[in-house]
């Protein structure tokens, strides 16, 4: 019968159809593959790393992998188990190890060290690079004399930061009071030496308060130099 050959053809194309929409890469192949996912360190603390009496110390170890890996450190080539010190404790979904030293009479001496964070799961350890825990008393400024500069409008000044030297990397900063964030601009700029320039003095420059900061990066400390005045006059 000629209507039964039909329905056979449009059945078979049918068949062809869905077994045309059915060729896909059988999900559990590509699965399997990001299971496995040996660890990588994703952040650590610096290779030079400055803590302050000030801080707390951080010792940052970050990794990703699949199963989730298992943290462990060294200090100068020895198992550095967290777990046997009160004031050290491991972030449960990290290696992050977190010592609070502060208000705690610890002196942070004791932590100077080599440090690396191992980061393991079934299919690797990654390691990180070696972490050089150094410790300094918090920096501080020299006294200095001058205190007020009393400048004539349109003379040109330099007032100095003279921030204080630390192995601990910082970013010098000028404020005000009166001026959050002073502005660079052609007549005043902040040179690479952290001193701040004006090459032709305004009357509205007259500030009492120019102040150097220190920030330093690793750590949360901010450091102030003394105030300095400032008052330009028209003769
Ligand atoms: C870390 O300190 C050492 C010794 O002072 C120095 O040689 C090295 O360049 C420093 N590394 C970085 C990244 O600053
Ligand atoms: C652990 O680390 C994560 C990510 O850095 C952070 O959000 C969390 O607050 C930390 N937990 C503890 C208990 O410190």
């Amino acid at each position: 019968m000629p209507g039964f050959k039909r329905v056979l053809l449009l059945l078979c194309l049918l068949s062809v159809c869905s077994r045309g929409q059915g060729i896909r890469i059988p999900p559990r192949y590509t699965l399997r593959e990001e299971w496995k996912q040996p660890p990588i360190i994703t952040e650590q603390a610096p290779e030079n790393y400055t803590v302050f009496p000030t801080d707390d110390i951080v010792l940052k170890c970050e990794a990703k992998g699949l199963p989730a890996p298992e943290y462990r450190w060294t200090r100068d080539g020895t198992v550095y188990d967290p777990s046997l010190d009160p004031r050290a404790a491991m972030n449960a979904s990290s290696g992050t190890i977190v010592i609070a030293t502060t208000g705690n009479g610890v002196s942070i001496r004791n932590y100077r060290g080599v440090y690396r964070c191992y980061a393991s799961n079934e299919y690797g350890t990654a390691i990180s690079s070696k972490i050089n825990l150094i410790t300094e008393s918090t920096p501080k400024w020299r006294k200095e004399h001058v205190r007020k500069f009393v400048k004539e409008a349109g003379e040109s000044l330099v007032l100095r930061c003279n921030s204080p030297s630390s192995m601990a990397s910082s970013m010098i900063l000028w404020r005000t009071s009166k001026l959050s964030d002073l502005q660079v601009s052609d007549r005043v700029s902040q040179g690479l030496d952290g001193n701040l320039y004006f090459s032709n003095l305004l009357v509205e420059d007259s500030l009492e308060d120019y102040t150097c900061y220190a920030s330093f990066t690793d750590t949360r400390t901010i450091i102030q130099k003394e105030p300095i005045a400032l008052q330009v006059t028209t003769s």
